[in-house]
């Protein structure tokens, strides 16, 4: 892990927040909710009993899921993203700071009554931890949904060669990613896909993922998931990323 976390900045929180409890820009749907609301679907013919929200930044999915999960951990590296959906969840309220233009911000209330999982809220437990080196206890999941966590893991491929470990037979792995692979997050050894191997040959990402999962899963679905994040009041990231979703064998 690099030294200067930018998911521990204020305004990457705030920008987390926005991205996960604010407007939709551009008729796009909130992409946490959508997820929650696919990985829900696929589930579906499986037990509901727990998941686990892998990168939950500030907590949005994880909420979602508890909507029809009998519990949901919501594990991020960042304190800083923990702290701020562990807020909203005790206190029903937390206030962000929205970039504007320049130094101007907007203070944005997230109320918690607003939300159809104002009462589910509560099965879900947030706790700082690593998705490389993941605590005993985060184990017997249903469901295991990690959505663009892959691409800035310091280990993807650790992470994807033991994942199989936490998760039920019959239990489902929900992955999405822009696979916007950079060194500063991922060492180059370390990239599953978006690369030329030695014989000269591309190697995609979902190539890398077959590789590393196919052993353990059964690829059932990939599509593609949209996404806005909004940095300022004119400027925003618009990006498309790929859903795969495994079944364990
Ligand atoms: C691009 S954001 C995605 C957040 C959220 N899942 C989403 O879809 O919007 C990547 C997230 O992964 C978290 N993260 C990075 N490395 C991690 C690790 N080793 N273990 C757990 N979370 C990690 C970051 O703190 C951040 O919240």
């Amino acid at each position: 892990m690099k030294e200067t976390n930018i998911y521990e900045t204020d305004e990457l929180v705030s920008q987390y927040c926005d991205f996960q409890y604010g407007d939709d820009y551009f008729g796009v749907e909130n992409f946490a909710k959508v997820c929650a609301q696919k990985a829900i679907g696929y589930s579906k013919n499986t037990q509901q009993g727990k998941a686990l929200d892998l990168g939950c930044a500030t907590g949005r999915a994880s909420f979602e899921l508890a909507l029809e999960f009998d519990h949901v951990d919501g594990v991020d590296y960042s304190q800083a993203f923990i702290d701020a959906a562990a807020e909203l969840q005790k206190n029903g309220r937390i206030i962000y700071a929205q970039n504007g233009e320049g130094e101007l911000k907007n203070q944005i209330l997230v109320d918690m009554t607003m939300y159809s999982f104002r009462d589910a809220c509560v099965k879900v437990a947030f706790s700082q931890g690593d998705a490389c080196a993941l605590a005993e206890k985060f184990s017997g999941y249903d469901l295991v949904m990690a959505t663009n966590l892959i691409d800035r893991l310091y280990q993807p491929k650790l992470f994807l060669s033991t994942i199989h470990e936490r998760i039920n037979d019959d239990g489902i792995l929900v992955l999405t990613s822009p696979y916007t692979w950079r060194e500063e997050y991922t060492a180059k050894k370390f990239w599953i896909g978006g690369y030329v191997d030695e014989k000269g040959k591309e190697v995609s990402t979902l190539e890398g993922l077959k590789e590393l999962l196919e052993s353990h899963f059964e690829l059932i679905v990939t599509e593609d998931i949209p996404f806005v994040i909004r940095e300022t009041a004119r400027k925003f990231q618009h990006t498309i990323s790929q859903m795969s979703v495994w079944k364990k064998r």
